[in-house]
C-alpha cells in the first residue's frame, strides 16, 4: 500500500469535526478512490475540551495551528479556522513556506490574500485547494477549473449566501418582517459571529470574486465587487415583487464586458419561475455560462458540516491522487490585473417609492424619469389606507443605473416624493 496522506487539520468547529468524521467513517473507500490512505497525522483548535460530537483523542494536539503546519508528519494543512488574517494566514503561510499543500474553506482569506498566496504556492510547487469556500457542498470550483475548461466563460451568477437566501425566502412565505427574520436566524444559529457578512452581502461578494478570478482569468479583486446586502429589503418589495411575478434574491454577478469586469453581489428581482427564483431556504445555487456549454445550473447545499467537510474531502482526495491545478485554474503569474467595469449593464428596475397623494405627483414622477432618459415599462399604485400617501411602483425599460439615480436625486425637488425610494436591479437569468 503506497504511503498515506497526513493531514494536520487546523480548526475543530463544525466543518473540521465533520472531515474528521469522513475519515473515521469511510477509511476504506477514501483510500480505494485516493490510491492511498489518507489519515489526520495532528489537530489544532483554540479549546481542546470541547465535545466535538467525534471522537479526537487518538491525535496528536497542537495549541498553535503554525506548529501544526510545520509538523513533519503534515503532508496537507487543511486550514478550517476561518477569517481573512490571524492564525489562519499564518497557518496558511507558514505551510507553504515548507512546500505543504493547503485545503481551506476560507472564503475571507483567499478573497483578501488569493493572487499572492497562490503565487507563494505555486512558486514552491505548492497546491492551494479551496472547494468548500465557495456554495458549500456544491462542486462549483471544480465545474468551473476542469468540467469546463474548455469554455469561454460569460457569466458567472450566484445565490451564495444561504442565510440571506433563509431570509428572503422565510420573509415571503411567513409574510414577517426582516427583522424579526433576522431575530430568527440568530436565534437559529444561521448568522456569521458578525452577521454583516452574510446580510451586508460579504461573505457571498468573497465568493463572487473566486469564481470571477477562474472564469476570466483575472487576479482576485474583491475590493472591486460592488455590494449592497438585504437589510433595506422591506416586506412590501417581497410581495410587491412577487404580484409582478418576481423574486428577490441576494443575486452575484461575474461578467466580463467591453467595458471591463463586473462584479455585482446585490439583491436583485428574478422571475419567480426561474431556477433562481426557485431557490428556496438556505441552498445555494450557481449558474454558469460558457460559449461552448450554453448555461448550466448547480444547485446544493451552502453550508453545514456534511455538506463542506463534503467538499474539503474531495480536495483532500483529489492531492491524494496526485492531481494538481493550478489555484485559479491557470499559473498565478498568469493571471491579469482586472479592468472594473464603472457601471453595471444596463438593465430594468424596479422602482418603490411613497407619492403624496394629491393631483398632479405621478406626473411630476414621470417627467424626472424621462428627463433622466428612464424609460417606464410599468406602473402600479396600490390601494392605501392613508389618506395622503400612496405606495407607488415602476418598472422601468432598460437604463443604466446611473440615470437611474440622476432620476432619484432629482425627485426630492418634486416635493411629492416620501422618503427615499427603493430601487432593484431586474436581472436577466
Ligand atoms: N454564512 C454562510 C451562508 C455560510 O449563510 O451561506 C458560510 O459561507
Amino acid at each position: 500500500m503506497p504511503d498515506p496522506l497526513r493531514l494536520g487539520i487546523a480548526g475543530l468547529g463544525t466543518v473540521g469535526a465533520g472531515v474528521a468524521r469522513i475519515v473515521a467513517a469511510h477509511p476504506d473507500l477514501i483510500a480505494a478512490r485516493a490510491g492511498r490512505p489518507v489519515t489526520i497525522a495532528a489537530v489544532s483548535a483554540r479549546t481542546r475540551g470541547k465535545d466535538r460530537g467525534v471522537d479526537l483523542s487518538a491525535y496528536p494536539w497542537e495549541d498553535d495551528p503554525v506548529a501544526l503546519a510545520r509538523r513533519n508528519d503534515v503532508d496537507v494543512l487543511v486550514e478550517l479556522m476561518g477569517g481573512e488574517d490571524g492564525p489562519a494566514l499564518a497557518a496558511v503561510e507558514a505551510a507553504l513556506a515548507a512546500g505543504k499543500d493547503v485545503v481551506t474553506a476560507n472564503k475571507a482569506l483567499l478573497a483578501h490574500h488569493g493572487q499572492r498566496l497562490a503565487e507563494t504556492a505555486e512558486t514552491a510547487g505548492a497546491a492551494i485547494r479551496f472547494e468548500a469556500a465557495v456554495a458549500g457542498g456544491i462542486p462549483v470550483v471544480k465545474a468551473l477549473t476542469e468540467g469546463l475548461a474548455g469554455n469561454r466563460v460569460t457569466r458567472v451568477m450566484g445565490v451564495m449566501n444561504g442565510t440571506c437566501n433563509y431570509i428572503l425566502t422565510r420573509m415571503e412565505t411567513a409574510g414577517l418582517p426582516y427583522e424579526e427574520v433576522f431575530a430568527e436566524a440568530d436565534a437559529l444559529g444561521y448568522l456569521e459571529a458578525d452577521p454583516q457578512l452574510d446580510v451586508g452581502g460579504i461573505d457571498a461578494g468573497h465568493k463572487l470574486s473566486l469564481l470571477a478570478a477562474i472564469a476570466f482569468g483575472t487576479k482576485v479583486s474583491f475590493g472591486a465587487v460592488e455590494l449592497e446586502g438585504i437589510g433595506r429589503i422591506a416586506i412590501e418589495d417581497i410581495r410587491q415583487a412577487a404580484d409582478m411575478g418576481y423574486r428577490i434574491k441576494l443575486l452575484g454577478v461575474a461578467q466580463m464586458t467591453g467595458r471591463g469586469l463586473e462584479q455585482r453581489m446585490s439583491p436583485c428581482l428574478v422571475p419567480a419561475d426561474s431556477p433562481l427564483g426557485q431557490l428556496q431556504g438556505g441552498t445555494n445555487m450557481v449558474v454558469i455560462e460558457g460559449d461552448s456549454v450554453g448555461q448550466i445550473v448547480l444547485r446544493g447545499p451552502g453550508a453545514g458540516q456534511g455538506p463542506t467537510a463534503s467538499a474539503v474531502m474531495a480536495d483532500v482526495i483529489d492531492l491524494a491522487r496526485g492531481i494538481r491545478v493550478p489555484v485559479f485554474g491557470r499559473p498565478a503569474a498568469s493571471l491579469a490585473d482586472p479592468v472594473p467595469a464603472k457601471a453595471a449593464a444596463p438593465a430594468s428596475y424596479y422602482l418603490r417609492m411613497t407619492l403624496m397623494d394629491k393631483p398632479g405627483a405621478l406626473a411630476k414622477v414621470a417627467t424626472v424619469l424621462g428627463e433622466a432618459g428612464v424609460s417606464i415599462d410599468r406602473m402600479r399604485q396600490y390601494g392605501h389606507a392613508e389618506a395622503d400617501a400612496a405606495p407607488v411602483l415602476i418598472v422601468t425599460h432598460k437604463t443604466m443605473r446611473e440615470a437611474l439615480d440622476h432620476a432619484i436625486r432629482g425627485f426630492a425637488a418634486t416635493g411629492v416624493v416620501v422618503g427615499q425610494p427603493v430601487a432593484l436591479r431586474i436581472e436577466d437569468v
